[in-house]
């Protein structure tokens, strides 16, 4: 087994490669980033100006020949990551994958396939399982804080992602559910010690930005749980004001209230503003809530020196490829739910023909306009 600090490969160069990068820098005993890759030109090659990050790609596939790296992040659209994990995993190297997982169920298949045929592991982008302040909730719930969990909340909300990207369905699979929504469901699961999903019930809609996009921008999503308990996943990409993401935990003996962003911050008044309040901030005037160790906060250093800690095998992968399939079967299920206008159990089995889980509420929303009444 190679000793020392786990050398990382990043893919991307914007936002999500950026936090990867700036994670591995707070907590760097563990693991170095190595190398980045990234199709823009100069792109890569500024993220590594900044990270001080030696060797920059245009093509992630030449990256992947780098002998020494162990473990490669993906923070690239969620239409690249199939390809790219099957890609790594030839390559006989280490996978954290971006949520969510990927765009079709048979893509997550065939990704967590690929990574058992080559030995390696596939670990799952899911910084909810990473966060302090959740865990905390989780650590209280496990040791019988609240009696038996029968209801817990999750919410993540702002006004819309930063890249083209997110807004074309094709390239995302969805809106605010497949995108926000990957993490409440993830995060449900997790809470409540991953008891399966027996329904899900998704009522959805374009509130804001129609004009810009066919996905649904706001979604509600309700869970059934095998243990009896019901998650409830609110999700916005038209909630003005920054981004909002908080818990709600009841159980019979008790509960607990988290919210992530207000709640780790400073309740600031500016009349000049300021540098920088928090992700997604619209402005830094007036009323803000900027926060302190950010990153910190969403738990993205735990999350990926956790991971080095696995590709060392000192520890077990806390949120797999598994996990990440698990959740996209929901999603699927919920959009399913809202095409149909019904609560659709598990396991569901999506119409082969189906490219995109959005397919199955914008073809469903559809026939319902066009049938007789
Ligand atoms: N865990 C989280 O909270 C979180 C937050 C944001 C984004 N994400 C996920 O991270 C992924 C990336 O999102 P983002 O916000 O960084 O998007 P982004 O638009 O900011 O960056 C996407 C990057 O992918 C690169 N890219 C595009 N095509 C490529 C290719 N063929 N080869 C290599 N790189 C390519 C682009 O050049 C760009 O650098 C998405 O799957 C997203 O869902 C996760």
């Amino acid at each position: 087994m190679t000793n020392g600090r786990v050398k990382v490969g990043i893919i991307g160069s914007q936002f999500q490669a950026g936090i990867h990068a700036a994670s591995l820098q707070i907590m760097p005993h563990e693991a170095e980033v190595v190398a980045i890759a990234s199709p823009t030109p100069g792109n890569a090659a500024a993220l590594a100006k900044r990270f001080r990050i030696p060797r920059v790609f245009t093509d992630y596939r030449e990256m992947l020949r780098e002998r020494d790296i162990e473990m490669v992040t993906i923070a690239a659209p969620n239409s690249l990551h199939a390809k790219m994990t099957r890609d790594i995993a030839a390559a006989g190297k280490h996978i954290v994958c971006e949520k969510p997982l990927a765009m079709t169920i048979a893509e997550g298949e065939a990704m967590i396939a690929a990574a058992k045929r080559h030995g390696v592991l596939l670990m799952y982008g899911e910084e909810l399982f990473f966060t302090p302040k959740y865990l905390k909730a989780k650590e209280m719930a496990d040791a019988g804080a609240f009696g038996k969990v029968y209801l817990i909340k999750q919410s993540e909300k702002h006004f819309g992602p930063h890249s083209a990207w997110f807004w074309d369905v094709n390239r995302s699979g969805g809106g605010a559910l497949m995108d926000l929504g990957c993490h409440g469901i993830a995060f449900c699961y997790w809470f409540l010690g991953r008891s399966p999903i027996k329904s899900v019930y998704c009522q959805m809609g374009t509130h804001v930005h129609g004009e810009k996009t066919k996905a649904e921008d706001d979604s509600l999503c309700i869970l059934e749980f095998a243990n009896g308990a019901v998650g409830l996943v609110e999700n916005s990409w038209a909630r003005r004001g920054g981004m909002d993401d908080r818990i709600e935990v009841f159980g019979e003996a008790g509960c607990s209230y988290a919210n992530l962003h207000m709640g780790n911050s400073l309740p600031t008044y500016s009349e000049n503003g300021y540098g920088y309040a928090v992700e997604k901030a619209p402005t830094t005037k007036g009323w803000t809530y900027p926060v302190f160790e950010e990153l910190w906060n969403y738990g993205t250093p735990q999350e990926l020196t956790h991971f080095a800690h696995c590709v060392r095998g000192k520890e077990t992968p806390q949120a797999t490829g598994e996990d990440g399939l698990v959740v996209l079967r929901a999603i699927y299920a919920g959009y399913a739910s809202a095409g149909e206008g019904r609560k659709i159990a598990l396991p569901y089995q999506p119409p082969p023909e189906v490219k995109n889980p959005i397919d199955l509420w914008l073809n469903g929303a559809a026939r319902q306009q066009t049938a007789p009444h």
